[in-house]
């Protein structure tokens, strides 16, 4: 090719560059204009003008509770937030309307696959439609198995024994020995759900040896992914993904590093065989061939049961730290049940678990005011009306808002800000509650899969802490505050003192 030609040739992909720039410049600019004047930023009702303004920080710490206060005030139980086009509702009848009567018509909708598109691809966690409802399927056959449960009740009993018990022995009674408990649930949730996903063991809860980089890449994904949801709009991200900078960027690589290790995973699985294996991971290769499908379903597991598993251990302990009452009754029961100090109780079995009434009371009573999901959204297909009378057009996104439904009077009666667990028992019996009154796990048709594996890691853990130690949170003027983001999470951790109780032990627990 002559010179001459090549020179027209740069020239003219130079123009076409400079075209291609200026028609994504030009279409995010009329895709913002179109995003604003559909949310209406003009309205200047008290809710927009406070939320746009941030002035309702001057009353209440976290949103979450600015929330519960409008819709406690609320006659129906529901309020709008124009300026974000959101209908947010604590009406036990309009939520049992989204998640079962009308389910098909509040699908969780492009704009929240689109955010958690890069991180969970097309897991289930993330689609909609006869996608969600192959994995659905799958996934409830291998979860409501027995074999799959005792897997996941032998992992927590070794993480337990082998790392979470020598961990509190470690620092119980030192003077500085103050612990994060958010941060050790928050590993210890990770392993476990590692191992039950893909077999991996990352490690994390074993202090002294460095994070390992699929948790700490992880992390980061998640985190950024949910700092997508915070935007103000969704083109302010998307313009950085487009031209890889700031936080976009660190996002694609964290998600890269998390690639390449769920990569290795199954090359792994591949070469040693995985039919005799009991992770998620090497049951699914058993009628899934598609690695990138594969890698999906397993990813929305570990996202969908780490940090919820963790938020709602630590609520619990900081409850437990400020009602003894409530935590000698769970000894108390436990001694009845279990008997007194045995190895036995961090391994219980399903069925002891089952005979503990009150202990699945108060794990029950901790998530009804600390939801681990504080608020969950799905988008309205087809212009809808509530029960409550709502009139909610199409494209609105609709929240449910299990935080406010906890702390609400019209649901739980005039005691609800108190830590009851005897709400939940009838003559000393666990007494479920309606799902659409306690949406914890949320309800209807995509309730969550992992609940009895959630229950059974929480009462495992419970179970082995509250028998061997005293665990008092350092600061008695301690308040939650929330951390924006899916999960609820505190901001600077939870830092407890441990205490060993007075008792001795076998010699298999003391070492
Ligand atoms: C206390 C702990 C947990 C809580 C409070 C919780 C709560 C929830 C909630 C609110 C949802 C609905 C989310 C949405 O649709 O946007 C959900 C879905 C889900 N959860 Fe959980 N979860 C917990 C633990 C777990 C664990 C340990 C696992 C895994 C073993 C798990 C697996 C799932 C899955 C796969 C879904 C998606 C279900 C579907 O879309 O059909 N969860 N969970």
């Amino acid at each position: 090719m002559g010179f001459e030609a090549s020179l027209c040739l740069q020239s003219m992909s130079a123009t076409f560059c400079l075209l291609f720039f200026s028609f994504t410049v030009f279409f995010s600019l009329f895709s913002l204009l179109i995003f604003i004047l559909r949310l209406k930023p003009w309205c200047n009702c008290e809710v927009c003008r406070s939320y746009l303004s941030s002035s309702w920080a001057k009353e209440f710490g976290n949103l979450a509770d600015w929330y519960t206060h409008l819709l406690q005030k609320s006659p129906t139980g529901t309020i709008h937030v124009h300026v974000l086009r959101n209908t947010i509702t604590a009406n036990p009848e309009n939520v049992e309307h989204i998640l079962k009567t009308r389910f098909d018509n509040y699908p969780k909708g492009k704009p929240f696959s689109v955010i958690l598109g890069d991180l969970l691809g097309h897991g289930i966690f993330n689609v909609d439609g006869d996608s969600w409802r192959f994995q659905r399927k799958m996934a409830s056959l291998e979860l409501g198995s027995v074999s799959v449960r005792s897997y996941a009740l032998e992992i927590v009993s070794s993480e337990i024994q082998s790392r979470l018990i020598p961990l509190f022995l470690s620092v119980a009674g030192k003077r500085d020995g103050v612990l994060d408990l958010q941060d050790v649930f928050r590993r210890f949730s990770f392993d476990n759900i590692c191992r039950f996903s893909f077999g991996l063991d990352p490690g994390s809860l074993q202090l002294s040896l460095p994070i390992s980089s699929f948790a700490v890449a992880f992390d980061v994904a998640s985190k950024l992914s949910a700092e997508r949801a915070m935007a103000i709009s969704p083109i302010v991200w998307k313009i950085k993904r487009l031209l890889n900078v700031g936080s976009e960027r660190k996002l694609k690589e964290a998600i890269k590093t998390v690639n390449i290790l769920a990569t290795e995973m199954k090359n792994q699985r591949r070469k040693m065989g995985f039919s005799d294996r009991k992770d998620l991971l090497s049951r699914f290769m058993a009628s899934i061939d598609d690695d990138k499908y594969l890698r999906d379903i397993v990813i929305s597991f570990v996202l969908a049961g780490r940090d919820t598993v963790a938020s709602a251990l630590t609520s619990f302990f900081y409850l437990l730290s400020q009602h003894q009452r409530v935590e000698a009754a769970i000894r108390d029961e436990m001694e009845r049940v279990i008997g007194p100090r045995t190895q036995e109780a961090a391994a219980a079995s399903f069925e002891k678990m089952r005979q503990m009434h009150y202990l699945n009371a108060a794990i029950y009573e901790s998530m009804r005011l600390y939801p681990p999901v504080q608020f969950d959204s799905k988008f309205c297909q087809e212009d809808d009306i509530l029960p409550d009378g709502t009139f909610v057009t199409k494209g609105t996104r609709v929240t449910y808002h299990p935080y406010a439904m906890g702390r609400t009077e019209r649901i739980w009666g005039p005691d609800c800000l108190e830590f009851k667990p005897e709400r939940w028992l009838r003559d000393g019996v666990f007494m479920p509650e309606n799902l659409f009154k306690y949406p914890v796990f949320q309800g209807g048709l995509r309730v969550c899969l992992g609940k009895e594996m959630a229950l059974m890691e929480m009462r495992s853990v419970v179970l082995a802490l509250v028998q061997r130690f005293d665990i008092r949170v350092a600061d008695p003027n301690w308040a939650p505050w929330f951390v924006p983001g899916f999960t609820a999470t505190v901001r600077g951790g939870l830092p407890v003192f441990v205490q060993e109780r007075a008792v001795t032990y076998p010699s298999t627990l003391a070492n």
